[in-house]
């Protein structure tokens, strides 16, 4: 991975904020969004009609995102006491090397990826296997809003109002067999339209690929996001559908998916196959084990600059052990990193 890691990483202790998730099952504001939405252009719906958070970039939402706004489930999870990062900086701080190596690349350059139609294939070991196009494939779901934290393998981290829905609700949807054991996933591969992948910078062999144990996928905090800051997903954060796995570094929530197949062997993965000394299959926030070339015990949390780094203590499970620690229970993590 193209690692740039601030000089600024020393952890003050007052800079560190007691934090504890909770999940709240309140449904906020749902029905004045909902008249805004409907009552916005037949069609399409620009996300400065429905969206709650300050200075979002309005976006050109198809119809049936608009839809599933109106019903959705306003901060079914969220986190305690940290504050939401700026849309600004969520959507010009990305890695999506598809559109380049650099951080802002994939804010200017994203606008080359065409997100309609799209279409998703389900293959592998299941009952019901086939190409959904994406309207289809979210429309038995509620979106939900979860606020998560992430935390990239970089030693960076955000706080994401992302909109989406539990994996395991497709999962189940369509028939794991008895022989499933894992779930892969895929990113288009697309060179005209991602001038990453016409680079030979990145050494990536496209397309991007992850993948999750069964019962990681299944978990509830697991979800497929289409949107964050109550709007569609910006290109640049993994439009249409991205993969967001809040408890594991950041490289493992894969973007702008085109295929999930279900697997009986463990799949190889983009950054485990370029450098299977620092990047693991599990991947799990863990500030006990640190990357070969850098600590993983803190992280600068954005926006962070160079005379307010930001900076705190990674937690174990990035904050989410209470619910995913038993997973991995008799696992050597030291080894599964
Ligand atoms: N998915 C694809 N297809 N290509 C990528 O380069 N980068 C990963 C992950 N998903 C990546 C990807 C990494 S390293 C991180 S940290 C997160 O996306 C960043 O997500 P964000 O840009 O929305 O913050």
């Amino acid at each position: 991975m193209l690692i740039k890691l601030s000089r600024s990483s020393e952890c003050k202790a007052s800079e560190i904020t007691p934090e504890s998730i909770y999940l709240s099952r309140r449904a906020l504001m749902g029905g004045s969004l909902a008249a805004l939405a409907l009552g916005a252009l037949p069609g399409r719906v620009g996300a400065a009609e429905v969206s709650r958070y300050a200075d979002v970039q309005a976006g050109h939402a198809p119809a049936w995102f608009a839809d599933k706004l109106a019903a959705a489930h306003w901060q079914a999870v969220t986190v305690k006491d940290e504050a939401i990062t700026p849309f600004k900086d969520a959507t010009h701080y990305n890695n999506f090397y598809e559109f380049g190596p650099d951080k802002g690349d994939p804010a200017a350059n994203g606008e080359s990826l065409k997100t309609e139609p799209w279409s998703v294939v389900v293959d592998g070991e299941v009952g019901k296997p086939g190409r959904y196009a994406l309207e289809d494939f979210v429309k038995p779901y509620q979106l939900e809003e979860r606020i998560y934290r992430l935390r990239c393998v970089e030693a960076w981290s955000m706080v994401i109002p992302w909109l989406g829905f539990p994996l395991a609700q497709i999962l189940k949807q369509v028939e794991p067999t008895s022989r499933a054991r894992y779930v892969r996933f895929e990113t288009l591969k697309d060179p005209e339209r991602m001038p990453g992948q016409r680079s030979g910078f990145a050494l990536i062999d496209w397309p991007y690929r992850e993948g999750l144990r069964l019962d990681e996928a299944m978990h509830p905090l697991a979800i497929l996001a289409v949107g964050m800051y109550g709007r569609e997903l910006p290109n640049q954060n993994g439009a249409p559908l991205r993969l967001v796995v809040p408890w594991k570094y950041g490289f493992k929530s894969i973007k702008s998916i085109v295929r999930i197949s279900l697997v009986a062997e463990q799949p190889g993965t983009t950054w485990q196959g370029l450098a299977p000394d620092e990047y693991g299959f599990y991947a799990n926030v863990n500030p006990t084990v640190d990357h070969p070339r850098w600590s993983q015990a803190r992280e600068r949390r954005l926006p962070s600059g160079l005379f307010s780094p930001n900076v705190r203590e990674t937690q174990m499970f990035n904050g989410y052990a209470d619910e995913v620690a038993s997973l991995y229970a008799g696992l050597d993590l030291r080894k599964n990193y």
